[in-house]
């Protein structure tokens, strides 16, 4: 109003309103909108959020972020809605139940939102959906990650289609930034609708124990369309989702717990697709250090299981490891961790579930975990111990052909760094598939005991030869002598080396500094296209 006024600018010209007065009245305004903004949906709304359990919008970002780091944007922001009650001043939210901005965490900058459930349910309005873009592009400008907090009941119905359009605003900017920027989806609330389907093209998802859920449409919905009765545990809740949908990464007993992982996990993440910014931790844990532990984890019998992961522990920086769906597909194991303080993705069949043997759930978990890693130049670690595809009618119904594929075109279509180690058998198709030579695997070993074949002695020659008698035994004998060692594979140079299971370590810490400069020339086409 001031400075718009029309009054002449001479020395005696008195304004109609004492300026003072006006920025006085105004900061109060803003202090009054902040204060609001700051109280989301109310104190009635946040106490009954700590009843469940959860932390509200703004303490998990206190938690999330480096102390004292957190620049909130848009504070203030408010929805344009005045249909179905939502002009009244009770319906008035600065910052329409969304907290977004940038911080530090472990030192880097990373992007934020966190939806406020207190706010009208965290629904999103078509300026929610605004700001959740607004950081999603800001943080692929910049070249830093993108967390979301989600906590929402989806499209703000209020606002109809508005909303959906602010949801197709997300999608479209989850995209864009899928492969350029890591993307982590944290599930803290019941989220509905809109509100999973973005955290689905989201690179990995989280979410926290009786708590947090997840479906296209909740309980109710379900009874009226299909007269099913279910409890939101039942359709959506962590169990389902890490271990039976394979939707989520992996959950966590309460909000605190999730987001530290969540700190955890940032440190082993580049902060974009640039290779400049891959992490580095220095390690005094010497890279020729020798592993002597993994000979006696591995037993000689190849049908005797043991845990790959405490094969991994022992060779990987410090025994780290940052798991990815560890409840799902156990016969495989996804997770980060580090060589001389370098960020790998390792990858390894683990015998002591289904002895190991890639099926549609493993050959899908373990394919996408692939693709984020050469997507953010992260180099592939991989053990083999695999018996083969799991054979059988409900696989191949399920399309076991389709899924394994999947494993197959990420492993080849990888051009990042990529190290093997054979730990004891490579049967079947699963011995191509697990990163070998042929898919241009650059360092690939086996240990003096293990098995590479198409099949296991005593399986190849009863096709071969059928029946059974004291032939079969000697056939078995000498197939297994041409076949269940890595001699002929040696000799062929699909492997690099046998090497001495506690050389391990030192072998792949040396190949993964000599390949730190690789480089592969890019194949020029839009994109290929994996089975999906
Ligand atoms: C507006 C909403 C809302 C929504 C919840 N609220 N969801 N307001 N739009 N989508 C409000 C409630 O009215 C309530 O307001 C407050 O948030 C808390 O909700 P409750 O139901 O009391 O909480 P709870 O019992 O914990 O149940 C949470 C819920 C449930 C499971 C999320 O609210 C629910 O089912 N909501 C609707 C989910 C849904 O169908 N969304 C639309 C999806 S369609 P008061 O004032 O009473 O506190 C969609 C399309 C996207 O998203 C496109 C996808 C491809």
């Amino acid at each position: 109003l001031y400075y718009h006024t029309s009054l002449p600018r001479h020395k005696s010209a008195q304004p109609a309103v004492d300026p003072s007065s006006l920025k006085a009245s105004f900061r109060e305004r803003l202090d009054n909108e902040r204060s609001k903004a700051l109280l989301g949906g109310g104190q009635k709304r946040i106490d009954k959020q700590h009843t469940r359990g959860s932390l509200t919008a703004r303490e998990r970002i206190e938690l999330l972020f480096d102390p004292g780091t957190f620049h909130e944007l848009d504070q203030l922001k408010a929805h344009r809605c005045v249909d179905f009650g939502m002009d009244g001043e009770s319906k008035q939210f600065p910052g329409d139940g969304i907290v977004t901005g940038h911080g530090l965490v472990n030192g880097k900058v990373v992007y934020a939102f966190s939806q406020d459930f207190t706010v009208l349910g965290g629904s999103l309005s078509e300026t929610h959906a605004e700001k959740m873009v607004k950081v999603m592009e800001m943080a692929q400008r910049v070249g830093a990650p993108v967390i979301g907090l989600n906590d929402s009941g989806g499209a703000r119905i209020q606002e109809g289609v508005m909303s959906l359009g602010g949801y197709a605003d997300v999608f479209q900017a989850n995209v864009d930034a899928s492969g350029v920027i890591p993307q982590i989806s944290v599930i803290m609330g019941p989220c509905a609708g809109g509100a999973v389907y973005s955290p689905a093209m989201t690179d990995f998802i989280f979410m926290v124990e009786q708590t947090s859920y997840m479906f296209v449409t909740g309980p109710e919905v379900v009874k009226t369309v299909t007269d099913e009765v279910i409890t939101k545990e039942d359709l959506g809740g962590t169990g389902v989702h890490t271990s039976k949908s394979g939707v989520a990464h992996d959950k966590f007993p309460n909000d605190v717990a999730a987001l530290r992982a969540m700190r955890r996990l940032l440190a082993f993440l580049p902060s974009s697709n640039d290779k400049t910014t891959l992490p580095y931790k220095p390690t005094d844990d010497p890279a020729d250090r020798p592993v002597p532990a993994v000979a006696r984890l591995v037993p000689d019998d190849p049908n005797t299981p043991y845990d790959m992961k405490d094969v991994i522990k022992e060779i990987v920086d410090d025994g780290e490891i940052f798991e990815i769906q560890p409840d799902m597909a156990k016969n495989i194991v996804t997770a980060f961790a580090r060589m001389e303080g370098h960020t790998v993705g390792v990858i390894a069949n683990n015998p002591i579930s289904l002895a190991g043997c890639l099926d549609i759930s493993a050959s899908t978990k373990a394919a996408r975990f692939v693709r984020f890693c050469d997507a953010f130049n992260i180099p592939l670690v991989t053990f083999v111990d695999v018996p083969g595809f799991l054979p059988g009618s409900n696989q191949e119904f399920g399309g076991i052909i389709r899924h394994g594929a999947k494993l197959l075109f990420a492993y080849s279509e990888a051009n990042v760094p990529k190290v093997t180690v054979i730990t004891r058998k490579a049967y079947g198709g699963a011995y191509d598939v697990m990163s070998s030579k042929h898919l241009r695997g650059d360092a690939n070993y086996a240990w003096p005991g293990a098995e590479l074949a198409v099949m296991g002695a005593k399986g190849a020659v009863e096709i071969l030869y059928g029946g059974s008698g004291a032939d079969i035994e000697a056939k078995s004998a000498e197939y297994a002598d041409q076949f269940a060692n890595p001699m002929e594979c040696a000799r062929r140079g699909f492997i690099d080396d046998v090497i001495e299971p506690e050389d391990t370590r030192k072998m792949l810490c040396n190949d993964l500094r000599v390949l730190r400069t690789k480089k592969m020339p890019d194949i020029i086409r839009k994109h290929s296209n994996i089975p999906l």
